[in-house]
């Protein structure tokens, strides 16, 4: 089989070296991957959002099967272009990857089906917006609509908080559109969890439990990132709330979209939290995690190929999809500076030296070679050191031997990656 992915951070590279394990692999094309991508795939120089220029690829190299890994071209439709042409593509179409392209639509959704998620209210006003925040109790958390570059959730511990959020997303626009509309919805408290889950429309087959750490600082301080590590299994979330999610988050969702007449497929991610009424759904996103899919797939033992083209054929029923007991965790290794602005072309040292380290993958995320050939950053996240062990602490040891291994200047790591494990 000749297979595409497309993106270019760490999830995307660990969706190529999972791919690359299958007998059934002839060739991965990444587009427009990074210097890890290029070691077990071709990369090609094609933007994520060039959706036509996608679709020629394709097309002119006659791939098999296209496996998208960012949320962006997802909610502008690309798997409606590849699927109007025949072309078999892993992920949601348009309509149903709006469960994470808008959170009015994914709220909507959960009311309707009966999920449990935070009570909330829709306001394309702002000075209704702000009446209502006058008589709310605090905290309380306001959500811009749309796309936000993960900016877009402020949890305000006062009403001039929750006031300065609302002049900025509907007013002043500092997200464009996605801020025409705004959730304010009630603050949860509790632990919370990544529960992804590989769905055909019909069959949920989830994975384990994963735990993110957002913040860029130790002990979960500081501004939200992309994700700065992760880990399984999760403590707080054994399989029964696995199953639990299972049952009356994640299957409702897939029946609610199923019913609007254009199934979800792909990989459905739900953000939850275990409060002490049991799990709420705090968003859902239509796509692997990143961090959370160097986790997932270095512990999944089926055959990533078997999977994805049992979704694409709704045949999920007929495989088993099996992780290993083992646990995992991922270290991100950044950018000076990150998530603010950072230098890039910074020289990446020692990787050869951690490579060399028993059940560790070093995952690439913002990296390139400059024109010597010499591996540089080009990103804020940089790499993502991945260890698996019989327990957790081996995997944080070796996760953090194999960091200690790797150098570039001002990299920033979080120590404390599965504190709470
Ligand atoms: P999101 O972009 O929806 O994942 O939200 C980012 C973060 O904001 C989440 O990971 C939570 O930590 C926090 N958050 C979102 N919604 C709520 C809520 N209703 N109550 C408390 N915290 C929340
Ligand atoms: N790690 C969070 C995300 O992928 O959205």
């Amino acid at each position: 089989m000749k297979i595409l992915v497309i993106g270019g951070g760490g999830r995307e590279h660990a969706i190529c070296w999972k791919l690359a394990q299958s007998p059934q692999v002839r060739k991965i094309f990444c587009a427009p991957g990074n210097a890890g991508t290029a070691e077990v795939a071709e990369n090609i120089a094609i933007d994520v959002m060039d959706i036509e220029a996608l679709r020629v690829f394709v097309e002119h190299q006659s791939i098999d099967l296209t496996i998208v890994g960012p949320e962006k071209p997802l909610i502008a439709g690309i798997v409606d272009v590849f699927e109007a042409r025949g072309l078999r593509i892993f992920g949601p179409s348009r309509e149903p990857a709006q469960l994470e392209g808008s959170k009015v639509f994914s709220k909507r959704l959960m009311r309707q089906a009966g999920v449990p998620t935070a009570d909330f209210e829709v306001f394309d006003d702002p000075e209704e917006a702000r009446a209502y925040l006058r008589a709310a109790d605090y905290p309380i958390v306001v959500k811009a609509d749309g796309e936000a570059a993960g900016k877009g959730v402020v949890v305000a511990q006062d009403y001039a908080e929750a006031e300065t959020a609302i002049r900025q997303m509907m007013e002043e626009r500092i997200f464009g559109a996605s801020g025409e509309r705004v959730v304010i919805e009630e603050c949860l408290r509790g632990p919370e969890a990544s529960i992804l889950a590989f769905v055909d429309g019909e069959t949920v087959r989830p994975m384990i439990a994963i735990q993110d750490h957002k913040r860029i600082g130790e002990g979960d301080t500081g501004a939200n990132t992309g994700g700065m590590g992760a880990y399984a299994p999760v403590r707080l979330a054994p399989q029964s709330v696995v199953d639990e999610v299972t049952r009356r988050i994640i299957e409702p969702t897939v029946a609610a979209i199923r019913a609007t007449g254009i199934p979800y497929r792909g990989v459905l991610y739900a953000g939850v939290m275990l409060t002490e009424k049991g799990p709420y759904c705090i968003e859902f996103n239509c796509r692997f995690g990143d961090p959370e899919a160097q986790v997932a797939l270095m512990l999944l033992e089926t055959d990533l190929v078997d999977i994805c083209r049992a979704v694409v054929e709704v045949e999920l029923d007929k495989v088993p999809v099996i992780f290993s007991q083992r646990a995992a965790v991922t270290v991100v290794m950044a950018s000076e500076g990150y998530p603010g602005s950072y230098p890039t072309g910074v020289p990446i040292t020692g990787l050869d030296g951690a490579r060399k380290l028993d059940a560790l993958e070093v995952f690439h995320a913002g990296t390139q070679r400059d024109e010597s050939g010499q591996l540089v950053t080009s990103g804020g996240r940089v790499l993502a050191v991945t260890a698996t062990g019989e327990t957790f602490i081996e995997a944080q040891k070796r996760a953090y031997a194999g960091v200690d291994l790797i150098h570039f200047k001002g990299s920033a790591v979080r120590r404390d990656i599965g504190w709470q494990a």
